[in-house]
């Protein structure tokens, strides 16, 4: 079993989207021994269902997001997950300074790494402006996760 950890802020918007679109195309590739997950670094939406907003937006592209937010635990996801995907640089610099043994650190990359379409360091975070905002994050999140999809089946 490989196991791929997303992390965002709020786990609300990038975060469920990521786990969504990698959820689905594992599905539709028949990849079973994939354990997907998400969370987020802070607390502010513990339980919450995913952004109105952000499930719209996928959904338009066949995506379901059905998870509930928590936040990440460094004690429990660092010996949980093999690759743990963060979405922008603040996200990055707090999960890595959560690390509980510095090997631990090399689980940790950045989502965009995996981009091949979209040359970005980031996934911006699309929470407080507009319908493009969420665009953007689909398409960002589509170009990752299909090239990590590329990866699971090699
Ligand atoms: P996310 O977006 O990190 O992609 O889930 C955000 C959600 C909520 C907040 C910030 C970003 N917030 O400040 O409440």
């Amino acid at each position: 079993m490989k196991s791929i950890l997303f992390v965002c802020l709020g786990n609300i918007c990038r975060s469920p989207a990521a786990e969504g679109v990698m959820t689905t195309l594992l599905k539709k590739h028949g990849i079973t021994n994939v354990l997907v997950d998400s969370a987020g670094t802070s607390a502010y939406h513990v339980g919450d269902m995913a952004d109105m907003r952000m499930k719209d937006h996928a959904r338009l592209r066949g995506y379901e997001l059905n998870s509930l937010a928590r936040r990440f635990d460094p004690m429990d996801d660092f010996k949980k997950f093999d690759l743990i995907l963060t979405m922008d640089q603040s996200n990055y610099n707090n999960v890595l300074r959560l690390a509980p043994q510095e090997e631990l650190k090399a689980k940790v990359q950045r989502f965009t790494d995996w981009c091949k379409i979209h040359e970005v360091s980031e996934v911006p975070d699309p929470y407080s402006g507009g319908a493009e905002g969420f665009e953007l994050v689909m398409d960002i999140i589509e170009d990752g996760c299909q090239q990590i999809l590329i990866k699971l089946r090699d």
